[in-house]
């Protein structure tokens, strides 16, 4: 189907697409740097990008969302929630439990976005934007992992069940 959301891990051959979807100020070997290292995901529909991911991990290791983004024409589509999803399963298949994200404090749709797909606010970073505006972190628990460890458990042999 012609206008079905494909959602993958950038790769080499996105570089320019992530660059113009990106901030205009981050610079293009950071974006590089990052395809290689899997931390960008992008939506694409019947070929050109609509939707880009970029991922960090605070104190290196716990994931926060740092922008996601929809082409403009093609919000309220699914796109940034198929994202999402597909970042949700990467993460929960590598056993992390939660998911960071922010919003500008002064852009109320992009909040009501995150409070739609299951973020809880979690904090908040006064000023970090400059000209007074803060920031409204927000978290996800990713249950999916709890749910596989608990279904997993039963299956393990515990003292009891040993002959
Ligand atoms: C925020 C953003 C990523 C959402 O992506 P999107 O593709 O438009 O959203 P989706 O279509 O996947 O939305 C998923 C669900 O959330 C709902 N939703 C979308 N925007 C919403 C909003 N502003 N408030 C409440 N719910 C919203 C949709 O109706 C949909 O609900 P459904 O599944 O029941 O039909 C996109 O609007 C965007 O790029 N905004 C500008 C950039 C930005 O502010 N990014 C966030 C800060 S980094």
């Amino acid at each position: 189907m012609s206008d079905q959301i494909k959602v993958r891990f950038a790769d080499r051959m996105d570089l320019d697409g992530c660059i113009t979807l990106d901030h205009p100020h981050m610079p293009a070997e950071v974006i590089q740097r990052k395809v290689e290292q899997r931390e960008i995901i992008v939506a694409e529909k019947a070929g050109p990008l609509v939707g880009y991911l970029r991922l960090d991990y605070l104190w290196s290791f716990v994931p926060y969302i740092a922008l996601i983004w929809v082409v403009e024409d093609q919000r309220q589509q699914g796109v940034g929630r198929a994202m999402l999803r597909y970042l949700e399963n990467v993460l929960c298949e590598q056993g992390h439990t939660a998911l960071y994200s922010s919003s500008q404090a002064n852009e109320p749709e992009p909040q009501a976005w995150h409070r739609y797909v299951g973020f809880e606010e979690c904090g908040f970073i006064a000023g970090i934007n400059g000209a007074g505006i803060g920031e409204i972190f927000f978290l996800k628990d990713l249950s999916c992992h709890q749910a596989l460890s608990d279904i997993d458990t039963p299956f393990e042999a515990t003292p009891s069940q040993k002959p």
